[in-house]
């Protein structure tokens, strides 16, 4: 059976392989990163779930009642996350599927382990966290949800400064619960990108990541930018679906950007982040599509940048 090595995920992240730390190690050789091809009628089946799903599909992203949608869930992460002792794992969103083909390197696969993208995505998040925040004394996520990522920061960099930010209210209550039950120095802020807060300031040495946030919403991010820009934070990280990187004339990804615009994630972040360092007011440090996403969509690009 084949699995993804150590070297699929250097070529994945665009990292090389004495890059990845003890924990980044640990977490490959702990986890099941075996998979199953698929056969061509397994492959149709798939590809035909796809096309079902996109024309059936009545999500909009940024819709108004997706606010209530995001209250709720991230409240109900609240309760079990204080129903069960304060166990991290009641912070897993809803959102991470299991038990589900996925994409990776240019295909469809199943997994056989049924938590590989989260597995996947830890790994990655390692690797990322480790390289780009080790020299920043506060970090920042905007768009936090519940916690998972600040988590994982948390368990790498305990003297850092670690804020969540999110526009609705139980992820605040979340971070601040996560903070003081588990000893951290994680503090939670409400913050709606869309119509960014000037009198909230950043720490000096400071590093902002979004993580899956900004594809909410639904490509108003110019405000944000405009924040980051006056801000002037040392890193810049996004992690999001970016439409701008498929290529339509292959099948397998026009069936992704079918999904992405159907529902109305972000668009145009990385051509406008390009923009802006042709004007001279970013610096762009690294931009890489992972090659590997869930079912419908790649949601791990990441763009990596500085204002200047
Ligand atoms: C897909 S979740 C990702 C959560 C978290 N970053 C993670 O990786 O688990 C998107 C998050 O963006 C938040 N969000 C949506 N619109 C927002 C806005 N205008 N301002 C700030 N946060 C927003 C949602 O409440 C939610 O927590």
């Amino acid at each position: 059976m084949p699995e993804v090595t150590i070297a699929d995920f250097a070529r994945s992240f665009a990292a090389s392989e004495g890059e990845f730390s003890y924990e980044c190690l640990q977490a490959i050789g702990n986890s099941d990163f075996s998979y199953r091809k698929l056969d061509q009628k397994q492959r149709d089946d798939v590809i035909l779930c796809v096309l079902k799903k996109i024309s059936s599909d009545t999500q909009v992203i940024g819709a108004e009642e997706r606010t209530s949608v995001w209250e709720q869930g991230w409240a109900e992460n609240l309760s079990a996350f204080n129903a069960q002792d304060h166990n991290l794992e009641a912070l897993i969103p809803k959102f991470i599927r299991e038990n589900q083909p996925i994409r990776y390197d240019g295909d469809y696969i199943m997994p056989s382990n049924p938590r590989f993208e989260f597995d996947y995505m830890t790994v990655f998040r390692l690797w990322l966290f480790q390289k780009y925040f080790a020299g920043f004394s506060s970090i920042y996520e905007f768009g936090c949800g519940s916690g998972l990522n600040l988590v994982l920061l948390a368990s790498l960099f305990p003297e850092k400064n670690l804020y969540g930010l999110d526009f609705v209210q139980p992820p605040v209550d979340l971070i601040n619960t996560i903070g003081k039950t588990h000893n951290w120095r994680m503090t939670g802020f409400r913050f709606d990108m869309i119509n960014p807060d000037y009198n909230f300031n950043l720490a000096a040495r400071s590093a902002v990541f979004t993580f899956g946030a900004l594809e909410q919403l639904a490509s108003k991010t110019e405000s944000f930018i405009q924040y980051l820009l006056h801000q002037k934070p040392g890193i810049c990280i996004h992690v999001e679906p970016t439409v701008e990187l498929y290529d339509e004339n292959s099948l397998f990804d026009y069936l992704a950007i079918q999904f992405h615009r159907k529902r109305g994630y972000t668009e145009r972040l990385l051509p406008r982040i390009q923009q802006l360092e042709i004007e001279g007011k970013a610096k762009i440090i690294g931009v890489k599509r992972l090659n590997f996403g869930s079912l419908f969509l790649e949601g791990y690009t990441y763009i990596i940048w500085q204002p200047v």
